[in-house]
């Protein structure tokens, strides 16, 4: 694996359990007293930012640090974009410090696939546009293999606008790689037209929502809304909330972050111990490790390095 960018493009059910186990390896990192491996030192990656984050930048910090690379994070506010510098000349200037790694996140989709073309930095997408979030799946299959074994034949329903969010797409795909049933349910209006062809089921109401083992809840895109999709929030969370009328004790909760308490989540159940919220983040961050490892030094890495096993790399 060169970049990724896409759970379409580049993510087979053989990459994603490769991955889910290197994360695993690299759990026992974030107990120790120090919180290092020598495994990318020397090796610089970029995280560059046009769109706000808390969850998947600090990870991506966290884990290339933990790898021991150098890491430079580029905010697209305070810096030249704001006088008028293009994405790709951004990418051409900041490739002169040689980066090994570009992580990169922007409300437009099909950038990072630009980006990888215009540096030779292995490039992963943090997110573009309405596109991918390729790592945010990955996460989340990490945490379900966690919580249920394995997710072969696991009922999961994603809930709320599925039109705007690359989350959405990118999970849909890889809980299906990995053997899950997935149902997708929102208003008319928040579906992508055609979202069947995925292989999915649509669901214009949460009615049987207890059918599902896993409950997937996704985050009005408020940014993302040009025209008024909805009548209200209100009117939203009235048929869509999960909440604990419609939640039952048996189910898991999970949500990407930000939660909009009160409207797709109610207080209570974000509260609850079914809901895997702290888990997803936790996750994040050896999933990340695992991303950036894979690409550096695994075996397709660019310079054709020998596949080390992540044990001899965690105590060289
Ligand atoms: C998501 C994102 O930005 O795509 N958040 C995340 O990365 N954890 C989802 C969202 O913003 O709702």
């Amino acid at each position: 694996m060169r970049h990724l960018i896409s759970v379409e493009h580049d993510l087979d059910r053989a990459r994603i359990e490769r991955i889910v186990e290197l994360a695993t390896s690299f759990e026992e990192v974030g107990n120790r007293p120090i919180k290092k491996v020598p495994a990318l030192r020397g090796r610089t990656v970029l995280n560059l930012f046009y769109e706000v984050s808390t969850r998947t930048r600090s990870s991506f910090e966290l884990a290339a640090k933990r790898l021991s690379a150098d890491v430079v994070n580029f905010a697209a506010s305070g810096s030249s974009v704001e006088k008028g510098e293009s994405l790709k000349d951004t990418v051409l200037t900041l490739n002169a410090h040689k980066p090994d790694a570009i992580v990169v996140r922007t409300p437009w989709a099909g950038s990072a696939d630009l980006v990888a073309r215009w540096s030779g930095a292995a490039v992963v997408n943090a997110g573009d546009g309405k596109h991918e979030h390729p790592t945010q799946a990955l996460l989340d299959v990490y945490t379900l293999v966690r919580k249920l074994g394995a997710l072969d034949g696991a009922n999961i329903w994603i809930v709320g606008d599925i039109l705007h969010s690359r989350v959405a797409r990118s999970n849909i795909l890889a809980f299906q790689r990995m053997g899950a049933n997935v149902t997708v349910a929102g208003p008319p209006t928040l579906i992508p037209r055609d979202l069947e062809k995925l292989g999915c089921t649509v669901r214009y109401d949460i009615e049987d929502l207890r059918e599902a083992d896993v409950v997937y809840a996704l985050r009005m895109q408020n940014e993302r809304i040009d025209q008024p999709f909805l009548p209200s929030l209100r009117e939203y969370a009235k048929r869509f909330q999960v909440n604990g009328r419609n939640l039952g004790p048996r189910q898991v909760l999970m949500h990407p972050g930000p939660v909009n308490r009160g409207v797709e989540l109610s207080g209570e159940v974000v509260d609850s111990p079914q809901a895997v919220i702290t888990a997803q983040v936790e996750g994040g961050v050896v999933v990340r490790m695992a991303v950036l490892y894979e690409l550096l030094e695994g075996a397709s890495a660019p310079d054709g390095a020998q596949r080390t096993l992540p044990t001899q790399a965690l105590h060289a």
